[in-house]
């Protein structure tokens, strides 16, 4: 077959697509859907379900081994930029902190923190639902569990998100945060090797178990960290930032979510769909490669775009409508194959906790008037900010 694609300067670091990707992404899909962008070094694009879904499942073809990021981040972050058989002896030992059974019982904690963030505001009438419910509330559920000090939330929070949404702008400052996290992460995990209290959390499992037949170094534990770090700080805030933005512009939804019209989980795999909080992963062609009706050289770099898959009308139905009886359970916002995200478990039952709280504790809530969305740039796609107004203190506590 003949090379083929579509020119188009994709550059998901770029402020102006954050605010829309999706229509750029359709522009190409209705040409030769393999994309092509001379941006970031230059990389292809499928823009089909079916092609996205392809790259995330074929990873003899599509390799994470030279890096998920693009640009590429400093430093390796594991298990992302393994392939398997390495990669999955890696889940084999981590998967058992994320499990569905360890997140559901976590329950009456995360419920726990919602209510006291809910607590600090729902007497005032108004508050700002992105920094003061949703990133607090992911980072302080997360945190717990990968073993990170909640006292440095703070910290941690400012530095990372920072490096997420300015890799591009302003290298020295990134160089300068992953120096200073670097650090600080490494000496946890030193630290820990000599605590005399064991723990039961990821910083733990680091430091006592066998990773593919050997035990980690420092570095090599700060990089699992810190990658976990950047999914528990930032993408499932995301998810329920847009959720709540949709249930404020639409009381309806509510409504039908309350009565039990619509049931919760497949509301919840919509708002994923919707959102898709991160946007895109890299990959690189081991070999040539056929794709969305295009041919890629090998060595090349492809960006699977979560959110060109979850926008496929072929997939799903007016799919920048968000309808919130749809069946959207094949969504492609965790990824899929190997590396599908081993936080989704904690991330559903997150989202689940935040938007039944919200609804019970502040449930009149609207989005306070002339409110213009605006959105971070890079993989991680978010509301920076969600204000809305309520009637103080409307509903019980508790
Ligand atoms: C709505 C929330 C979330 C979304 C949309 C999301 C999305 C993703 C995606 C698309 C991947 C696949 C990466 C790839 O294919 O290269 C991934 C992997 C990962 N996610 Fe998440 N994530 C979320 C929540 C979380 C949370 C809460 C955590 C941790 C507590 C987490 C930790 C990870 C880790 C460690 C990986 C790497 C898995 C591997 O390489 O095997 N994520 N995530």
């Amino acid at each position: 077959m003949t090379a083929n694609y579509t020119e188009a300067d994709y550059n998901h670091h770029s402020p102006e697509i954050a605010q829309d990707p999706y229509s750029f992404l359709a522009a190409v899909r209705g040409k030769c859907p393999l994309g092509h962008s001379n941006e970031l070094g230059g990389f292809y694009f499928p823009t089909t379900y079916e092609g996205v879904k392809r790259v995330f499942a074929e990873y003899k073809t599509f390799s994470s081994a030279d890096g998920a990021g693009l640009p590429d981040q400093l430093v390796r972050l594991l298990p992302v930029d393994l392939d398997p058989p390495s990669h999955t002896r890696w889940r084999r030992v981590l998967n058992r902190f994320f499990t569905q059974e360890a997140a559901e019982a976590d329950r009456p904690r995360i419920q726990g923190l919602a209510d006291e963030l809910i607590d600090a505001f729902a007497a005032r009438g108004n508050a700002d639902l992105v920094n003061e419910l949703t990133r607090p509330f992911l980072a302080m559920t997360t945190l717990p569990v990968l073993g990170v000090p909640l006292s440095d939330r703070q910290m941690l929070s400012e530095k990372l998100l920072w490096m997420v949404h300015h890799r591009l702008n302003d290298h020295d400052g990134w160089v300068q945060r992953y120096g200073e996290i670097a650090a600080y992460l490494t000496n946890l995990v030193a630290e820990r090797r000599t605590a005399t209290e064991r723990r039961d959390d990821l910083l733990q499992c680091l430091i006592e178990e066998e990773f593919d037949g050997r035990m980690l170094t420092d570095t090599e534990g700060y990089q699992v960290l810190i990658l976990a770090l950047f999914g528990a700080l930032d993408s499932t805030s995301s998810a329920m930032s847009g959720s709540l933005y949709h249930l404020g512009e639409h009381p309806e939804d509510k409504a039908r979510l309350l009565s039990g019209e619509v049931p919760w989980a497949g509301a919840i795999e919509e708002f994923l769909r919707f959102t898709t909080p991160i946007q895109t992963l890299r990959r690189t062609t081991s070999k040539e490669t056929e794709l969305d009706g295009g041919l890629v050289p090998e060595g090349s770099f492809v960006l699977a775009i979560n959110g060109a898959a979850n926008r496929d009308p072929a997939k799903f139905p007016e799919p920048d409508k968000c309808i919130i009886s749809r069946d959207a359970r094949d969504h492609m916002s965790f990824g899929t194959g190997a590396h599908i995200c081993i936080g989704r478990h904690y991330a559903r039952v997150m989202i689940d906790i935040c938007l039944k709280t919200v609804l019970r504790r502040i449930g009149d809530y609207r989005i306070e008037d002339g409110f213009q969305p605006d959105y971070t740039a890079s993989e991680a796609r978010a509301l920076k900010t969600l204000p809305v107004v309520f009637t103080p203190a409307a509903a019980p506590v508790g």
